[in-house]
């Protein structure tokens, strides 16, 4: 189903300054990193940190003020106008939060469009559309219009198209920010299964720790900077040798003892909860918060093994 692998994405010194009536704004202020094929990258960070804009310039839905975009052989940052739409079409896949889906075509037309944008003939668009329907999961449901899907099932139909052209890289901007904990899931293993499975080289930003712990690494921005990079295993490992004791202990105990931990403060909650010292948002937030800790604790501890 795809013949092309990953791709070597290098950005260095990025610099993006946005100006608009009444001032600028430097959104990326010197930014540095490679991505690698096979690795599912993750960014983090606040909102506002530079995110969005980092994925779009190396993505090339918008050019950098300074600094280079290597993606494979091709100098994204010298692109400009069909040079750059073509480089998108044939090269990237973007999924986005907001669900880019044409509602007057069925699922399996708005997979086949952008092969056919790049001249593939129908009956070969429609033969490939329907293989990637099989790869998310909805082979079944080709025939639906986008109304007629959940929002997990048209996010999935949206990765369908942004693979229509076997891109190399695939860019991924908060595609779990509308989704609940399991369609969320759904919509990792897609991306994990394209980056570990086919060797693809994906980047996706999130605010969600829950998406962050499946991926390979995560960079972090802050203020249009990079702060740092961590391995998610290492956010735990980081844990242990912070005390002697705790040096002791095996990264699975220490895991289990956060884990008692959040289903302890889960608890003291729901009682100041009962004792009405919290609203229901507020008990609901909190609330919902934990267990998702609690979710990302459990697997990581399944994931290492819990001997
Ligand atoms: N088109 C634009 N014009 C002016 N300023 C912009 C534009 N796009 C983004 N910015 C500014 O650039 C900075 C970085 O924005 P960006 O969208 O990259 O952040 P982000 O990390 O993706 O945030 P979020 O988590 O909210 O999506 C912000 O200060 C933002 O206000
Ligand atoms: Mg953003």
């Amino acid at each position: 189903m795809f013949v092309k692998s990953g791709v070597s994405v290098e950005v260095r010194d990025l610099v993006k300054i946005y100006k608009y009536k009444g001032g600028e704004v430097q959104a990326l202020k010197g930014v540095t990193a490679s991505f690698g094929p096979g690795t599912l990258t993750c960014v983090m960070g606040p909102s506002g940190s530079g995110k969005t804009t980092l994925l779009n310039l190396i993505g090339g839905i918008d050019t950098p003020t300074g600094g280079e975009v290597h993606v494979g052989g091709i100098k994204v940052h010298t692109l400009r106008g069909v040079e750059l739409d073509k480089y998108r079409l044939m090269n990237v896949g973007f999924v986005f939060q907001a669900l880019n889906l044409i509602p007057t075509l069925t699922a399996l037309e708005n997979v086949m469009l952008p092969a056919q944008m790049a001249g593939v003939s129908r009956q070969e668009s429609a033969k490939r559309a329907l293989e990637l329907l099989r790869l998310v999961g909805l082979a079944d449901k080709a025939s639906r219009y986008p109304e007629e899907l959940s929002g997990g099932e048209q996010q999935r139909v949206a990765i369908a198209v942004a693979l229509a052209n076997d891109p190399s890289l695939i860019i991924a901007d908060e595609p779990t920010a509308e989704l609940d904990s399991q369609n969320a899931k759904n919509v990792v293993d897609i991306l994990v299964k394209l980056a570990r499975g086919y060797g693809k080289t994906v980047i996706l930003a999130t605010h969600d720790p829950r998406v962050a712990v499946n991926t390979d690494r995560i960079l972090r921005l802050e203020d249009g900077r990079l702060v740092g990079e961590v391995k998610p295993i290492d956010l735990e490992k980081s844990v242990v040798g912070t005390t002697p004791r705790e040096a002791s202990v095996t990264l699975s105990e220490v895991i289990k003892v956060k884990i008692a931990n959040v289903e302890k403060e889960i608890r003291d909650t729901e009682e100041m909860f009962r004792n009405n010292k919290l609203t229901a948002e507020e008990f609901y937030s909190k609330v919902s918060r934990l267990r998702l800790m609690k979710e990302a604790l459990t697997e990581l501890l399944t994931s290492i093994g819990s001997s």
